[in-house]
């Protein structure tokens, strides 16, 4: 449709056709059509007309629901404006790759392209119009349990790189074609800030803070021209995000000029009046109309209220044109006038979704989110002759593709004793589970808070005695442990924010016990966010974090673990020594006090250093790299005149191994009009290194990259000294001057 036919449409709308436009609910609402009056329509508080009237779906997917939601819903429709099937597929639809968290670990945006590319291949055929993905919310505070939907973790530079890749990957080069959708960037803004990490707390930091870490991020994502952006259920200087004329108004609409789509979070609107903003629904409407959210997720605020503030005139029409004006115009990117069931194919699903080709690509792509955390004595790669015994909760778990992987199935999930079965043969495996993941009281709490059935207290102490001498009969006869513990995957994303962020108890157990063979023990730990590995990480002589790595998870971590592929991954959050340290990240500021001496009066803890365990940019490798010869074309850079500084280094790989490496380069600001950090991210390389050769890495140095925002809230440079640092993590680097002048 050209812009004047959308515009006749939007004219031949009554009303509630319009406000209908605005509504999000979930597609259950038409699949189970008898419990109309009694069931989920009467609990949202809405009736079967306005049901009807409704712009887009939520999380109902698959081809043939879509074609028959579709369907019913324009038989009923009088202008024939079809629906739009939004949905979160986050680390994949039916073939499941690594969490966010773990692909961003890649260091590598090939990697986190492919895996998102995959996704909406499969996704796009199952019906999808608009995928609520990226999250690029900045994330510095492990108990949050969100942490595992960040690709870009703690810094705001792999967060806007990660951002833009993933913009472009979702969308391609037309929204409409089969393997794209429309990206949404959620959640705007900062609601990775949460106060000690808690759910749905509040966010409070200054405007410079914000504009400094926070926001480049969403503003990448748009630059990148993602369609939609999501608001956040936190506030933002006091006011909820989704009622937040300032965030939305002036900086979203303004200053980036988001001209797209702007979707509550799920029931934030109606939220603000738990928050204590909105007075009711109706004022809760209002404000979130006038702050320019243009479609409300799941709730009956638009659709009960918007009209009657348009009857007694304290609601412009015009504000609601111009957000359906928006729904229409996507609907119309996205082809679906001319074809309302956009890429569904049954037929396709058939041979796209869980293809070979996808998950031979998985398993690739996969192997690399990985990070080697600890490797003593080379104890990993595991040897060809060695006996292996496969013990812990997570040897043999399907549960290992982490929250979000929701439209997937168990039996396609393949675990890491099936894989290990097919590799060395079924006889040769010594497994033994060794430990439930978590007592009958912790796993109680997780399906309380579900309102699900609670376990049964009784046998457990017996079960658990069995599985620990199971264990430690199956560990006396092998030469190295392979030990799969975990969290569990209910213990981090939405809603899963804890303060101890540790192994859990049964499984710390195991390992104690294990421990007492004196046997190699190599940990392979899946989780969804950094973790306090006190007492745990000493008493074992390798861990491969693997997160949670998807449906070819196993069949790569085996591939790792016999070296195959040399891990490569670098974390792109560091883990605490101690929960005590969060929010903990790199790129501090010094204090008028630093922790040099560790002296009394110096920033610092009396009973925990200051600095994590494993730092930001961290991750081991089977070969062994030296950073030599840092050198500066020049040590001075003209500001204003283009003008670049090249830095070079040489990287060796001093081992008999190929393995792919992340040089990474981090520069500070030795002095500003305002403080600025010990060191930030600026530019990394991620290359292959061949056994026992030297490569020269370069990176250009540009005024752009010194830029910040200044006392005045300018984004400018000034000049004066910079440090910059080269090296394999944000801690190891080689490092020298130079000025801006
Ligand atoms: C709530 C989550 O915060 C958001 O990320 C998600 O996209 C929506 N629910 C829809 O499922």
């Amino acid at each position: 449709m050209t812009k004047s036919q959308l515009i006749s449409l939007l004219n031949e709308m009554n009303l509630d056709e319009k406000i209908g436009q605005l509504v999000q609910v979930s597609g259950n609402f038409f699949l189970e059509e008898e419990n109309v009056q009694t069931g989920p329509i009467s609990n949202l508080g809405m009736n079967e007309n306005m049901i009807y009237k409704v712009g887009s779906i939520l999380n109902t997917v698959g081809a043939k629901n879509v074609i028959t939601i579709q369907n019913k819903y324009l038989e009923k429709s009088r202008l024939k404006i079809p629906l739009m099937f939004m949905a979160d597929i986050i680390n994949g639809y039916k073939t499941v790759f690594p969490i966010p968290l773990a692909q961003g670990c890649s260091w590598n945006t090939e990697v986190v392209k492919r895996c998102a590319q995959i996704a909406m291949k499969e996704a796009s055929i199952a019906g999808v119009n608009v995928n609520f993905y990226p999250m690029v919310d900045l994330v510095r505070d492990a108990r949050w349990g969100r942490v595992m939907e960040s690709t870009g973790g703690e810094d705001t530079y792999l967060n806007e790189i990660y951002a833009r890749v993933l913009v472009n990957a979702i969308q391609g080069d037309d929204i409409s074609k089969e393997g794209n959708c429309a990206a949404c960037i959620k959640h705007f803004a900062a609601y990775g800030a949460v106060e000690s990490g808690r759910e749905y707390n509040k966010v409070d930091m200054s405007e410079r803070e914000l504009r400094q870490y926070y926001l480049s991020s969403y503003k990448a994502g748009i630059e990148e021209k993602a369609k939609m952006v999501m608001t956040s259920f936190n506030i933002v200087d006091g006011i909820p995000a989704t009622i937040n004329n300032w965030l939305l108004r002036k900086i979203l609409r303004g200053e980036y000029g988001f001209d797209g789509i702007v979707i509550s979070d799920y029931s934030a609107i109606q939220e603000t009046i738990a928050h204590g903003v909105s007075k009711d629904k109706k004022d809760a409407a209002l404000r979130a109309i006038n702050a320019g959210v243009d479609i409300d997720m799941q709730t009956n605020v638009y659709s009960n209220f918007l009209k009657e503030l348009i009857k007694e005139k304290v609601l412009d029409i015009v504000l609601i044109d111009e957000a359906v004006f928006r729904v229409l115009k996507l609907k119309n990117e996205l082809k679906l006038f001319e074809n309302p069931y956009g890429n569904a194919n049954i037929e396709k699903e058939k041979r796209v979704l869980l293809s070979k080709e996808n998950l031979e690509e998985a398993r690739k792509l996969t192997r690399e989110t990985f990070v080697l955390l600890k490797n003593e004595k080379h104890v990993l790669p595991i040897k060809e002759n060695q006996k292996i015994a496969l013990i812990g909760p997570y040897a043999d778990n399907f549960a290992i593709t982490g929250e979000w992987s929701m439209f997937s199935e168990r039996e396609n999930i393949v675990t890491i004793k099936k894989a290990l079965e097919e590799r060395i043969g079924k006889e040769n495996v010594l497994y033994a589970k060794g430990s439930n993941m978590l007592t009958t009281r912790e796993m109680n709490y997780i399906l309380k808070a579900e309102g699900k059935p609670l376990l049964k207290n009784g046998q457990e102490l017996k079960i658990q005695k069995k599985y620990l001498d199971d264990a430690m009969i199956v560990a006396q006869r092998a030469d190295i442990i392979v030990l799969a513990v975990g969290e569990h995957y209910k213990q981090s994303g939405e809603g899963n924010a804890r303060v101890s962020i540790r192994l859990p108890k049964l499984q710390r157990k195991l390992l104690n016990m294990l421990k007492t063979l004196h046997k190699p023990i190599v940990m392979v730990l899946f989780n969804g966010r950094p973790l306090v590995l006190e007492g745990i990480e000493n008493k074992v002589d390798a861990v491969l974090e693997v997160w949670f790595p998807g449906t070819e998870g196993a069949r790569a971590i085996l591939d790792v673990l016999f070296g195959d592929e040399s891990p490569s991954g670098k974390l792109n959050m560091c883990f605490p020594e101690h929960e005590g340290q969060c929010p903990i990240y790199y790129n501090q500021y010094n204090t008028g006090r630093p922790n040099i001496k560790n002296l009394r009066f110096e920033s610092r803890y009396q009973d925990a250093s200051i600095y994590p365990k494993y730092p930001f940019g961290y991750g081991l490798s089977y070969a062994k790299f030296e950073y030599q010869d840092l050198n500066l074309s020049s040590t001075i850079l003209n500001r204003g005149k283009r003008d670049k500084i090249t830095v070079s280094v040489t990287v060796k790989n001093c081992s008999n191994v190929d393995a792919k490496e992340t040089v990474q380069l981090y520069i500070q600001d030795l002095f500003g009009s305002v403080v600025r950090p010990i060191k930030e991210l600026k530019a990394f390389k991620k290359v292959l290194i061949k056994a026992n050769e030297d490569k020269k890495i370069e990176f250009e140095i540009t005024e752009e990259m010194l830029k910040f925002w200044n006392k005045d809230l300018k984004y400018v440079s000034e000049n004066g000294e910079f440090k910059v640092y080269v090296g394999s993590n944000s801690k190891d680097c080689l490092g020298a001057k130079f000025q801006l002048i």
